[in-house]
């Protein structure tokens, strides 16, 4: 049975944590977190310890998830990879360049890969298909990714690069199969601050991709379209119900990021448990 604990329980960790009790093959060992009300309420919840800070806990742990705020994903990383424990840390890796390149190092000196990071898009149905259309259709010419987010405008630009453009930039790498060689990006100002972030990106292959991201959209969205040499693949929209009334047809898009990937998360969770 692989213990597992979880640093940080806010939304992405005590969904983590639920998962890792639902799966076969796992136990929570304990869910560490600064707030008392939240890690206990937790802990009560799934019948584990609860522990104010995590670092003296990770040697009881076979496993663990990391899902503090970013700036402290860094000595969590570096915590676990010193004990040689398995690690889903939750994106980004660091806030700093020099961090993130602190860890690859650490974890290519050990010689195993003891990291797997929190782009969760790999086990979301509707990008697994488009990554399966182009196991038929050739390698990747363009790719359009389009995300919507609910924020308030007040995020910087830096924020929403590093906080949520970071999985379109995983996205384009992943289905494009090569490496980013360079990057222009576009602010469009709105609301409160910024609204938009456009970037154009190069890949080493010659293929484009175009990012679209607005922070302040009404409605919470991620798509993703592929032209590759042989055709062209769409993600699905999500299932959901269209209205026909008054005239009109209409569909509601949902507000939140949360519930579109919440069974994706749940199949994250098994493949970490799995490797
Ligand atoms: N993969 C995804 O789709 C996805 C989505 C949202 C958030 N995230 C990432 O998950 C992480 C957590 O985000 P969230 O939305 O759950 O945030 P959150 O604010 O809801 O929760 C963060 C929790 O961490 C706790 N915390 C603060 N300092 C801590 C410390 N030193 N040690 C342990 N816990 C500490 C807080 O008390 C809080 O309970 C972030 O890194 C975020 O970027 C990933």
């Amino acid at each position: 049975m692989t213990r597992v604990g979880v640093i940080g329980v806010g939304g992405m960790g005590a969904c983590h944590a639920r998962h890792v009790v639902d799966l076969a093959g796992a136990e929570l060992a304990w869910v560490a977190d600064p707030d008392e009300g939240a890690g206990q309420a937790l802990a009560d919840e799934l019948g584990c310890e609860w522990v104010a800070e995590g670092m003296d806990r990770i040697d009881e742990a076979d496993a663990l998830v990391i899902a503090c705020p970013d700036r402290f994903h860094h000595r969590y990383v570096m915590a676990g990879l010193e004990r040689g424990v398995p690690i889903l840390a939750e994106k980004p890796l660091t806030v700093e360049l020099a961090d993130a390149r602190e860890i690859v190092d650490t974890e290519v000196a050990l010689g195993r890969r003891l990291i797997q990071l929190g782009f969760m898009r790999v086990y979301d149905e509707r990008h697994t298909q488009v990554a399966d259309a182009l196991e038929h259709l050739g390698a990747a010419q363009h790719i359009r990714c389009v995300h919507r987010n609910t924020n308030d405008g007040s995020r910087t630009v830096p924020q929403m690069l590093v906080e949520s453009i970071i999985h379109d930039i995983h996205t384009v790498r992943w289905l494009g199969d090569d490496e980013v060689v360079s990057v222009a990006t576009s602010v469009i100002a709105g609301g409160a601050g910024t609204r938009m972030i456009i970037a154009t990106c190069r890949l080493a292959s010659g293929a484009v991709a175009v990012l679209e991201f607005d922070d302040i959209a009404t409605g919470y969205e991620v798509s993703v379209e592929v032209t590759a040499e042989r055709g062209n693949v769409v993600a699905a929209e999500p299932l959901r119900a269209l209205v026909r009334a008054d005239g009109m047809v209409a569909g509601a898009i949902g507000d939140d990021w949360f519930s579109p990937f919440l069974d994706t998360y749940r199949v994250e969770m098994r493949d970490f448990l799995d490797s």
